[in-house]
């Protein structure tokens, strides 16, 4: 039987590239500041493949302007393996947002994969809310680029930056 008060003190991670973050990710850090004492957004500086459109410094910097309203959460960033850098922070629960069937192969893999690296490590999924589900950094970027209106897509705090990247 676990000791309830470990309860009290899970520090959980939520991962991710965050290039940029977007109301969805925002509604995912809201609702685990509610569930866990203390959260940590952490950002992968960049060993997946993909090509970024603000450096670490800058979504890092969006990401500290972001949680700055919430007590128990920390904006951060990591390299190499999420794992390493969750038992460092003696992290034992991943945050993973889902929105529709088509994450869930990718998401699967992923815990999986960090199960195995890390098997006292979870995983836990929160299904992002309904008003989301269509979001992603990929599409804000898009419509940032064509010039739409990203406003009821992004923290207002980070609009200006957004759209002044891609002017
Ligand atoms: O927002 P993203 O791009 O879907 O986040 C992916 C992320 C950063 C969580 C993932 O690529 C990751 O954990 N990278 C760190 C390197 C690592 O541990 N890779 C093995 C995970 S299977």
């Amino acid at each position: 039987m676990p000791d309830p008060d470990m309860f009290n003190e899970i520090t959980a991670i939520y991962p991710g590239s965050f290039d940029p973050a977007t109301l969805g990710h925002l509604d995912i850090i809201e609702r685990a500041s509610r569930l866990f004492p203390r959260v940590l957004i952490s950002l992968s500086e960049g060993s997946n493949s993909k090509q970024f459109a603000f450096s670490v410094q800058e979504r890092l910097e969006m990401l500290d302007r972001i949680v700055a309203p919430f007590d128990n959460v920390t904006a951060t960033s990591f390299s190499g393996l999420l794992t390493r850098y969750a038992r460092q922070e003696g992290s034992m629960v991943l945050i993973r947002g889902l929105r529709a069937i088509s994450d869930f192969e990718y998401e699967f893999q992923m815990a999986s994969m960090n199960k195995y690296l890390a098997n006292e490590i979870e995983t836990i999924f929160m299904m992002t809310s309904p008003r989301y589900h269509y979001l992603s950094s990929s599409i804000v970027k898009e419509i940032a680029r064509l010039k739409g209106d990203i406003a009821g897509l992004v923290p207002p705090e980070l609009r200006d930056d957004i759209e002044a990247k891609f002017k």
